[in-house]
């Protein structure tokens, strides 16, 4: 069954409360659940963790490798600034999928940099929280084609 660490950064702990124009009604609890739901359907187990931190996330991430079969990652404002959270997920070397619930290249052009996409298998941004479930069917599907393929 394949295992998926599903990490969100720093103010997601507010979404549902937070810039609803921008980020949507929608709890990270809620998120969380539906994210749950899809992975039952998919056959996949999820494990989720959120952090203010950088640090913890680095960590996380640091410790996903030989645990966890992909990651999952809403770096939030990290995305722009953090070299740390990149040289993690390289080092992983686990496939990650960076997700957003808004469109960055839309927003602010600080925004358009991701640290973390030269990184990652994909990015998902602009979706809102269905961006969570295209990134799970994404992970599956990229690791069924990976144990059918060898590489
Ligand atoms: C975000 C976009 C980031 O620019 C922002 O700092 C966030 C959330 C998103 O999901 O749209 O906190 O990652």
């Amino acid at each position: 069954m394949a295992t998926i660490l599903v990490l969100h950064g720093p103010n997601l702990n507010l979404l549902g409360m937070r810039e609803q124009s921008i980020y949507g009604a929608a709890s990270l609890k809620e998120i969380n659940g539906a994210v749950e739901g899809l992975a039952k359907e998919l056959g996949a187990r999820v494990e989720f963790r959120q952090s203010n931190v950088e640090g913890e996330l680095v960590t996380w991430i640091q410790d996903a490798r030989g645990r966890f079969d992909a990651v999952i990652i809403n770096p939030a404002g990290y995305t722009h600034t953090s070299i740390a959270i990149r040289d993690a997920i390289a080092a992983a070397e686990v496939p990650t999928i960076e997700v957003h619930l808004s469109n960055i290249y839309k927003r602010e052009s600080f925004r358009h940099r991701s640290y973390v996409a030269g990184v990652a298998l994909g990015q998902i941004s602009g979706f809102g929280p269905t961006g969570y479930l295209l990134a799970l069917r994404a992970a599956v599907d990229h690791l069924a084609a990976r144990s059918r393929t060898g590489f």
